[in-house]
């Protein structure tokens, strides 16, 4: 392990060079005319982070952005297919996600990443990962709310019994400190929620991010 971030090291790490690429992170921001990075929102089941997050994308690319979602519940049908729910495996479902945004901004992409990503120390571990580049979004709607729109019937479920350790209910939540943009999604409409989120994207990693200098 990396003690520093805690991150697991390659294990045939002697034998490794890093090689360098051939387009500089410079030369993709100029040509996509904003910046590469990650927008990794988190919250509880229902709060409406998938919701946001498709919505940003279409609002974006038709605006002529590369931009792509990496959302929990369907990156758990492929490249973590295999991962469940019990701490150590969020923690790697986190941490393998954090790993894939960081290629697609490396890309010239920016990456929003919609997980519950449940744990503080999780959502720091993808930070270190994302370096500079990451920015976290607090979907927050209380568990009062979310258990009342229980879009997906999982809250029921997990009541009955019939869901081990759902976020919530039968495992923890922690809030975010340190979210560079808190949205509540329980006092704003799906608009106004939509408008808060394009804006902060657009300060942060657009043109303007970009004349400042900041790739
Ligand atoms: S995380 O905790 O590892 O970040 P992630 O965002 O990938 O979770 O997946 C959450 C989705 O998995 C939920 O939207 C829900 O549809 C589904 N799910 C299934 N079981 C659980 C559970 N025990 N706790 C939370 N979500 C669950």
């Amino acid at each position: 392990m990396n003690a520093l971030l805690d991150l697991p090291r390659p294990l045939a790490a002697a034998n490794l060079t890093q090689v360098s690429h051939a387009v500089a992170v410079e030369e993709r921001t100029a040509a996509n005319g904003h910046r590469g990075g990650i927008l990794w929102m988190t919250g509880l089941s229902g709060a409406g982070k998938s919701t946001l997050a498709m919505a940003a994308e279409r609002a974006l690319f038709e605006r002529g952005w590369q931009v792509f979602v990496l959302d929990g519940d369907n990156v758990r049908n492929g490249l973590n297919a295999g991962l469940g729910f019990s701490a150590a495996d969020r923690s790697e479902n986190i941490r393998r996600v954090a790993e894939a945004a960081k290629l697609f901004a490396d890309a010239g992409m920016l990456v929003i990443a919609s997980l519950i990503s449940p744990l503080q120390a999780d959502r720091a571990r993808a930070r270190a990962i994302g370096g500079d580049r990451f920015h976290e979004v607090f979907v927050a709607a209380n568990l009062a709310t979310c258990e009342s729109r229980d879009p997906k019937g999982l809250y029921k479920k997990a009541r009955a019994g019939a869901i081990p350790e759902f976020t919530g209910i039968s495992a923890p939540y922690e809030a975010p400190e340190t979210a560079e943009l808190t949205i509540d999604t329980g006092v704003l409409s799906r608009a106004e929620a939509l408008d808060e989120l394009l804006d902060y994207i657009d300060r942060a990693f657009g043109k303007a991010a970009v004349t400042q200098g900041r790739v």
